[in-house]
């Protein structure tokens, strides 16, 4: 049975030109960057050349892009790096509610060495007010994380708006979590006045385990993990290369063709969830309006339907969706993302979480909302 896979938000198949670029660097060109033989030097020019990909696509200097295990050890180094280097200028950070688990878990941990946190609440289609973050910003606030996309809703942060007051009023810096928007939506770097940035090489169908922090130049940022002078000495550990090379191959072609790939996922998005809603009676969208979220993100629920029910129903029929997010879709409890919304409990119990990548094709619009109306039917019908 084919499948068609629709969770690309929780994680991608890596492109073939990745995975040839992984395994020269695991069989051929397999030396140790810091190692000073011809060996080393091919591995060191490789990393060089991925942090050129993965800079080019949001606009950063090469020299900005530290490579790290992933987005989450981004999110980690970010938050606790900067806590670290200003811990006496403040102790107030501001974020959302609705960010992943990596900032939130690491928000908690802050408050119980000292800081304190103001998470921002999204309004109904899951987007902070600006007027909220200019009334929580202090003389004391060192950081101001959101995210650009939401993984759970696809909704989006104005960032640029955000940089912006952030700067204007405050002596904060700026983190954004682009984790979902890398390769989605555009966002400069230094046109949009961001100082720091993580991205992850699993969602834009590169490798797992691998990931990047922009650190705008200049910038103090304590290190999470010491040892070697890797990373100019921001980030020790030997350098994954063969996960570095993938990354920036993977990022290298999220910059090929984007404006064409992003809107063939919007226009595979629209249609779903106008046909989703047209043709099951009493389907609802979560979070933002299709066209104003994420082009590639669609969450949406089915009156009486229990979402893990009909994930498994689905995936009979080989169509692969998720609940809310993947991250966290095995526990039992509700999503915070959702709670954060405010939505009633049967929207928050049924939520489907429809994620595209670059692999996904007009020609499965059809069989998929067939399956969903069979699915969903057949359960009504018990
Ligand atoms: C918004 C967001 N931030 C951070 C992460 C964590 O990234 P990684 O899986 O590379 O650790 C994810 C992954 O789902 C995410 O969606």
């Amino acid at each position: 049975m084919s499948i068609i896979y629709l969770d690309n938000s929780a994680t991608t198949a890596a492109l073939p030109e990745v995975v040839t670029a992984m395994k020269e660097m695991l069989a051929e060109n397999y030396g140790n960057p810091s190692s000073l033989h011809g060996l080393g030097i091919r591995a060191e020019k490789a990393l060089g050349e991925a942090r050129r990909q993965v800079a080019g696509l949001i606009g950063a200097r090469p020299t900005e892009i530290y490579f790290t295990s992933g987005g989450t050890e981004a999110n980690n180094w970010a938050l606790r790096g900067l806590a670290r280097a200003r811990r006496r200028q403040g102790r107030h950070l501001i974020t959302t509610a609705i960010e992943h688990p990596s900032i939130l878990v690491t928000c908690r941990r802050l408050e119980a060495d000292g800081f304190e946190v103001t998470y921002l609440p999204p309004d109904p289609r899951g987007v902070i007010r600006l007027a909220d973050l200019e009334a929580a910003l202090r003389e004391d606030t060192i950081l101001v994380s959101v995210m650009s996309v939401n993984n759970e809703v696809g909704s989006r942060q104005p960032v640029a708006d955000i940089a912006r007051l952030v700067h204007s009023r405050s002596q904060a810096v700026l983190h954004v979590d682009h984790i979902q928007g890398y390769g989605k939506i555009p966002l400069n770097c230094q046109e949009a006045g961001i100082d720091l940035m993580s991205l992850s090489g699993h969602k834009i169908h590169g490798p797992k385990g691998v990931g990047a922090l922009y650190i705008k130049e200049g910038l103090r940022l304590e290190p999470l993990l010491l040892g070697g002078d890797q990373e100019t000495g921001r980030r020790a550990g030997t350098e994954n290369t063969a996960g570095i090379a993938g990354f920036g191959v993977a990022a290298h072609l999220a910059a090929t063709g984007f404006a064409e790939r992003t809107a063939r996922m919007q226009e595979i998005k629209l249609e779903l969830a106008r046909r989703l809603v047209a043709e099951i009676p009493g389907a609802v969208i979560n979070g933002p309006a299709p066209e104003e979220g994420a082009p590639n993100i669609l969450n949406i629920s089915f009156p009486g339907v229990r979402a893990e029910v009909l994930i498994h129903m689905l995936e009979q029929r080989g169509i692969y969706v998720s609940t809310g997010s993947a991250c966290h879709s095995r526990r039992e409890s509700a999503s915070h993302v959702l709670q954060a919304l405010h939505l009633e409990r049967w929207r928050q119990d049924g939520a489907i979480r429809i994620s595209l990548g670059a692999l996904n094709t007009p020609a499965e619009i059809d069989p998929t909302v067939t399956a969903f109306k069979e699915c969903v039917q057949e359960l009504w019908a018990l």
